[in-house]
């Protein structure tokens, strides 16, 4: 990574600061709070699809020959295991949002890595489903605590100029989380116990956050917010690696009492003069839920057995979308800077779509319903081909951009509710789709691909009429974004308008 440097704010102000080794450290948490996420989407699927597994907890699915093809794995229970996390994480977050600005961004780590700590170490000695259960609520809170405070600590850590590719760099661990999963489990398959080794194995990363979370720096934004102004300064040298910081400080001591005037976040976020952020706050991580993209993450190996492949070739074809995944997340970090955002949304939404029709369409025709029936070998193949082509077009679109949108059109005093809610929204649909997948597969049978594929073209015309391009727009200069759109210039009163510009004048004036 390129050290030092100076950027310029909308405003024309300089930040000065170099790439420090802490930094570097929160790099590496980022990397280890992607990971977990990650390991915990691509662990459940592999492990549920084991006989050895199925044997202890759920011996009803070793019985489902009565059962036709599309129901076999239609089992509530095994739903609950999978999606429990989510529902945990969801209401875990909004403690999160309270810990993180009360007692800063370390502790809120903390208690995320000690809890996927519990989580792992439940989940690898489970004797009983309720020991599993109570292991997935733990990793849950893990997660809730995890997914609100390490994305704000790395924006706060990383020098302007970093900020979007840290942010990226979040989902892509992410995807690599989810790809050591489906490798591990494609290797403890063969152990009658090998599942205990993939549960437990997600105490590696936990292990680093928590340490993490114990022995990093507190961010000068957390440190100022709590009124340790001279802490804040003096942290704010350190990270920055340069006594040159009094921009940024004052920047960051004006953001923190506009925001503690604020008396109620949540509520302020529901006036009118916030519709356009709150859409998205609540639309985006929607549709990225409803893109299905979880139906192939959590279910991929079950998904591979249900049209006909052996419990080997299922985690194998795993392994294989897990590594497209990660691969096309790295076309996304190579292009959403040149190409924008909007071109990212349109390929892929096309692509999704093309793949599920077709995906429906093989499915309708070449798979039998009746029981113990499967896919011939060459369809069987198309079908893999066309899942990993169309989680290709997820991981350059909708993936990274799912988080990385909303973060983007945030002004300051609505930032870290907005936060949650998006946070919130996602894991809420996460869970109903972790809940409700199987069950559909059973009922839809191939129009499941028909569902998400529908859900898929909606999102694509609201991106096509409601989202605005982001790409190189300051933050505090989207007002402008939003006054100029067809649709939501209608929310951007005079008066709205009119208390924003004195920063950016002096930024056009500056240009002059
Ligand atoms: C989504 C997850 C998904 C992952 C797949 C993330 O952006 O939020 O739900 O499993 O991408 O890579």
């Amino acid at each position: 990574m390129a050290g030092g440097g100076v950027v310029s704010g909308p405003s024309g102000k300089h930040y000065e600061g170099h790439v420090t080794l802490f930094v570097a450290l929160a790099c590496i948490v980022a990397a280890s709070g992607g990971l977990i996420f990650g390991y915990d989407i691509g662990i459940s699927g592999g492990v549920t699809s084991m006989k050895s597994f199925q044997r202890k907890f759920f011996p009803r699915l070793l019985n489902a020959h009565d059962r036709n093809t599309y129901c076999r794995f239609d089992d509530q229970v095994v739903q609950i295991f999978t999606s429990s996390l989510y529902l945990a994480g969801l209401i875990s977050t909004f403690f999160a949002m309270w810990t993180t600005s009360h007692w800063g961004r370390r502790p809120s780590m903390l208690i995320g890595g000690i809890a996927f700590l519990v989580g792992s170490v439940l989940n690898a000695a489970a004797v009983n489903l309720a020991m599993l259960v109570i292991g997935r609520i733990a990793l849950g809170v893990g997660v809730g605590f995890g997914n609100q405070a390490v994305p704000l600590y790395l924006s706060e850590m990383a020098p302007a100029k970093l900020r979007g590719a840290l942010n990226i760099m979040f989902q892509l661990a992410t995807t690599i989380g989810i790809l050591a999963a489906n490798l591990i489990n494609y290797g403890t398959e063969k152990v009658d116990w090998g599942w205990r080794l993939s549960l437990g194995l997600a105490a590696v990363p936990a292990g680093i956050l928590t340490l993490g979370g114990m022995f990093l720096p507190e961010t000068p934004n957390s440190l100022i917010e709590r009124s340790r102004h001279d802490e804040g300064k003096h942290m704010l040298e350190k990270i920055r690696g340069t006594p040159n910081i009094g921009p940024e400080f004052d920047d960051i001591v004006e953001a923190s009492n506009a925001a503690k005037a604020i008396q109620n976040p949540l509520g302020n976020l529901f006036k009118r003069q916030y519709r356009p952020q709150l859409t998205i706050a609540i639309l985006v991580p929607f549709f990225q839920q409803v893109t299905g993209i979880n139906a192939i993450m959590f279910y991929a190996p079950v998904l591979f057995q249900t049209i006909g492949f052996g419990s080997d070739a299922s985690l194998y074809s795993a392994v294989i979308t897990g590594a497209v995944n990660v691969v096309a997340t790295l076309v996304s970090i190579g292009t959403v800077d040149r190409w924008g955002r909007k071109i990212l949304f349109y390929e892929g939404g096309i692509q999704m779509f093309v793949c599920q029709i077709a995906i429906a369409v093989i499915l309708k025709f070449k798979l039998p319903l009746a029981i113990g029936s499967e896919l011939s070998k060459g369809w069987a193949a198309v079908v893999v081909v066309l899942i990993c082509v169309y989680v290709a077009a997820f991981a350059w679109s909708w993936g990274p951009l799912g988080w990385l949108v909303p973060s983007e059109v945030f002004p300051l005093e609505i930032r870290s509710a907005a936060q949650s809610i998006t946070v919130g929204t996602n894991f809420l649909f996460t869970f109903v789709i972790g809940q409700a997948f199987l069950t559909m597969l059973c009922h839809f049978r191939w129009g499941i691909f028909l569902f998400f594929g529908g859900w898929v073209f909606i999102m694509t015309l609201f991106v096509f009429f409601f989202l605005p391009e982001t790409k190189n727009v300051p933050i505090e200069e989207m007002v402008y974004v939003w006054k100029a759109h067809w649709f939501w210039k209608r929310f951007i009163g005079d008066e709205v308008y009119s208390s924003y510009p004195t920063d950016v004048e002096k930024h056009n004036n500056a240009k002059l």
